[in-house]
C-alpha cells in the first residue's frame, strides 16, 4: 500500500512541478516556433505514457494485493490486448518523430535571400567574418592560419579582401531578415548555440556545416558552445546581438576589412618614445613597473595583449567595475593617445625596452601552486609566456603583485566585470576554481619560478 501511495504522489508531484515550476524555456526569438511545438508534443506523448502507466500501476497494487487464500489467474495470451497496446504505442511513436522530419526538412532547406555570417569556433572563443561588398566569402585554409591571419583567409582570392573579419566573441545580425551561420572549426568539436533561437549545430574540424535562422527579436542574446571541448568549455561565451536593419549597416560599415586589416601600418617606436613618457611617470621609463605607484611591469609583455588592454581602457571596457580604482587612472592616462594609430606607436615602443628581472613580492606553497596552475597552463602555457590564439598574455617575469591583485579582482568581479569584455568574464569564471586565497599567492609565487 504504502509503494502505491508513493506512485501517486510522484505523478502529482511530476504534473504540479511541470505546471508550476519557474524553469522554462527562454522567450523565443527566431521563426522556430516549430521546435517548441515539436518539444511540447514529445513532452505530452511521455507525460501522457508516464501518468498511464504509474497510476496503473498504482492501481494493480491496490486492486491485486496480496489476500489470504486468493489465487491469481494465469493469462499468457490476449490478442485483443496486444492489438491495442501496438496500435497505441505506433501512434504515440509517430507523434513524436513526424514533426521532426517536417522540422529537418525546412532547416536543411535555406532561403535563398539568406545572408551569410561565418562563425568560427576555437578553444575557447568564437569570432566571425561577413561577405563584403561581392556578397562572397574569400577561401580559406587551416595552414594560412597565423597571428596576422587568423583567420585564414587566402591574400590571393579576390573575394577575401573585403572580408568583414570580426575578431571577438561578439556579432550583429539585422532582424527579420533570414541568416544562414556557415560554421567551421579551427580545433576540436564545438557547438553554436543562442538558446533563444532554438536551432544549434555543431562544429566539427575539417568540415563546414550550417544553420539557418529568422531572429524576430532585437537584442543581445548569448551564445554558448554546446559541446564539451576541454577545460574552457564552460566559458566559450559570446553574443549575438539582433539591431534594426540601419543599426546593423552602421555597425557592419565600422568593421575592418581583411584588405584594411593587412594594409594596418606598424607602429612607429621612435614616435611612440615621446607618446610613452606619460606612461613612464608611473611605469618607468623602461617599462620595468613600480609597485607602489600600482604601476605593473609592462616591457616583455606582447604587443597584441598591451594594445587591448589600452584599447580596453579607452572603449570603457576596463577600469569600469565597481572599486576598480587602479582601473579608473589608467582610464584617464589612455585618454591622452588620441587613437589608435598612437597605441600601435606606443605599444611598439614599449617592445623594444629590455625585458628585465622582476623583484619577488609574493610567497606561497610552490608546490601546491603548481598543481593548481595545471589550469592556468591550457591556456597561458606550460612556461607561463603566454599564447596569443587563446587570448593569454604573458604571465611569467610579471610583477607578482599586480598578478595575483588581478586574480583577486578576476575572483571578485571587479575586473571582467563589463558584458563585452569577454576575456576577462572568462577569466572571471576561471578564477572561480581557486578556493581560498591562499591559493591566489601559491599560484603567483609558482609563476616566480617559471
Ligand atoms: Cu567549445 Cu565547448
Amino acid at each position: 500500500m504504502p509503494f502505491a501511495v508513493v506512485l501517486i504522489l510522484l505523478v502529482v508531484g511530476s504534473i504540479l512541478f511541470h505546471f508550476l515550476s519557474p524553469w522554462t524555456f527562454t522567450e523565443l526569438a527566431s521563426n522556430w516556433g516549430m521546435v517548441d511545438l515539436t518539444v511540447d508534443i514529445t513532452l505530452y506523448v511521455t507525460g501522457f505514457v508516464f501518468v498511464v502507466v504509474n497510476l496503473f500501476m498504482a492501481y494493480c497494487v491496490i486492486r491485486f494485493r496480496h489476500k489470504k487464500d486468493a489465487r491469481a489467474a494465469y493469462e499468457p495470451e490476449n490478442k485483443k490486448l496486444e492489438y491495442w497496446l501496438t496500435g497505441i504505442t505506433a501512434v504515440g511513436v509517430a507523434l513524436m518523430l513526424t514533426p521532426g522530419l517536417f522540422v529537418w526538412a525546412k532547416f536543411v532547406d535555406v532561403p535563398e535571400d539568406a545572408h551569410v555570417v561565418e562563425a568560427i569556433g576555437q578553444q575557447w572563443h568564437w569570432t566571425y567574418r561577413y561577405p563584403g561588398v561581392d556578397g562572397k566569402l574569400g577561401e580559406v585554409d587551416a595552414e594560412r592560419i597565423s597571428a596576422d591571419n587568423p583567420f585564414g583567409i587566402d591574400p590571393e582570392d579576390p573575394h577575401g579582401q573585403d572580408d568583414v573579419i570580426v575578431y571577438n566573441p561578439e556579432a550583429h545580425i539585422p532582424v527579420d531578415r533570414p541568416v544562414k551561420f556557415l560554421l567551421r572549426s579551427k580545433d576540436v568539436l564545438h557547438n553554436f548555440t543562442v538558446a533563444q533561437f532554438r536551432v544549434k549545430m555543431d562544429l566539427v574540424p575539417g568540415m563546414n556545416t550550417f544553420m539557418w535562422l529568422t531572429p524576430t527579436v532585437p537584442g543581445r542574446f548569448e551564445v554558448l558552445c554546446e559541446e564539451l571541448c576541454g577545460i574552457g568549455h564552460f566559458a566559450m561565451r559570446g553574443a549575438v546581438v539582433v539591431d534594426e536593419a540601419a543599426d546593423f549597416d552602421r555597425w557592419l560599415a565600422q568593421q575592418t576589412t581583411f584588405s584594411e586589416q593587412s594594409a594596418r601600418a606598424a607602429g612607429n617606436a621612435t614616435i611612440g618614445a615621446a607618446q610613452y613618457a606619460v606612461c613612464a611617470a608611473c611605469h618607468g621609463s623602461q617599462g620595468e613597473g613600480n609597485a607602489a605607484l600600482n604601476a605593473p611591469k609592462l616591457a616583455g609583455q606582447p604587443a597584441w595583449y598591451l594594445k587591448r588592454q589600452v584599447m580596453s581602457y579607452k572603449t570603457g571596457l576596463r577600469g569600469v567595475g565597481p572599486g576598480d580604482t587602479y582601473g579608473q587612472q589608467m582610464v584617464g592616462m589612455v585618454a591622452t593617445l588620441p587613437d589608435e594609430a598612437s597605441v600601435d606607436n606606443v605599444v611598439a615602443h614599449i617592445q623594444t625596452l629590455p625585458d628585465n628581472a622582476t623583484v619577488t613580492t609574493i610567497d606561497g606553497d610552490i608546490a601546491r601552486g603548481q598543481k593548481l596552475y595545471t589550469v592556468c597552463a591550457y591556456c597561458h602555457g606550460g612556461d607561463g609566456m603566454g599564447r596569443q590564439a587563446l587570448n593569454a598574455p604573458r604571465l611569467s617575469g610579471s610583477s607578482d603583485w599586480y598578478l595575483a591583485r588581478q586574480l583577486r579582482h578576476f575572483k571578485e568581479g571587479v575586473r571582467g566585470a563589463h558584458p563585452k569584455d569577454y576575456y576577462g568574464y572568462q577569466m572571471g569564471l576561471l578564477s572561480q576554481t581557486l578556493q581560498d586565497e591562499q591559493a591566489v599567492d601559491d599560484i603567483v609565487a609558482y609563476i616566480n619560478t617559471l
